[in-house]
């Protein structure tokens, strides 16, 4: 059975592939994240495709960044495509912008507090604020509520701390650097389970490797879903 808390990153390089993967792992999936690296490669068409055809929903993961006129026109764009979650940066110009084009529409506006690959060596290399890069994190997810946000994206260990905030009461907390117990990492670093960033606040879990590198997605899929109904999701910080 599926369950739209889990978001499989369809990140693949081109259409075929992503068409074929979405074909493997059938109805257990229902919810899809497409990104910039299928964007050139008919990311759209894909999305297009999931949505009418196959009833998915649809996370497209663009980090768009810019002026606020540019960002309005852009979002407004993407609004024909019928989209579930379009993601920006948390900047709060960004985020109100985002929110201005998207209006009219059911396509929530997610914000990216703060890239997880960047560490406070890179932060210092981009002139940002000192300080540590969590509670960074935790206040420009404050920051993006504010601006209107729908959501924010963090890794699962500031989630808990985000879904404290006032200002994430009715907010969606979405969680890439997740893996099952045993999995490759990969280049994510602060990882933690599916079970976990349940447990923790998020909404929806973010996957990618564990299961479009698996030799059987739908069993990697599947595994991954019991985990999330498992006791463990119930408990905090577990
Ligand atoms: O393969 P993996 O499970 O690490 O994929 C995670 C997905 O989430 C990728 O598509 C990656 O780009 C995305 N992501 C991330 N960290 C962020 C934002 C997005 O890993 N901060």
């Amino acid at each position: 059975m599926s369950d739209d808390r889990l978001i499989v990153a369809l990140d693949v390089p081109n259409i075929l592939l992503g068409q074929r993967l979405a074909q493997e792992l059938g109805n257990s999936v229902s919810f899809y994240k497409i990104g910039l690296g299928m964007l050139t490669t008919g990311g759209l068409a894909l999305a297009n495709e999931l949505k009418q055809e196959q009833g998915k929903r649809i996370f497209l993961d663009m980090k768009l960044f810019d002026i606020p006129n540019t960002i309005e026109n852009a979002v407004r764009g993407f609004t024909q495509f019928d989209l579930d979650f379009l993601t920006v940066h948390g900047d709060p110009h960004v985020v109100a912008a985002a929110k201005q084009g998207a209006a009219g529409s059911g396509m929530k506006i997610l914000a990216v507090t703060i890239l997880t690959a960047l560490d406070r060596q890179d932060l210092d290399n981009c002139l940002i604020q000192p300080g540590d890069v969590s509670d960074l994190v935790v206040e420009r997810a404050a920051r993006a509520f504010e601006a209107g946000a729908d959501g924010v994206i963090s890794s699962p260990h500031e989630a808990a701390a985000i879904r404290a905030l006032p200002e994430a009461e009715g907010r969606l907390i979405v969680t890439p650097g997740v893996r099952p117990a045993g999995a490759e990492l990969g280049d994510q670093k602060r990882v933690m389970t599916p079970a976990q960033a349940i447990a923790n606040g998020a909404d929806h879990v973010v996957v990618g490797r564990p299961i479009c590198k698996a030799p059987d997605p739908m069993e990697a899929a599947t595994r991954i879903l019991a985990e999330m109904r498992s006791p463990q999701a119930l408990q905090p910080n577990h």
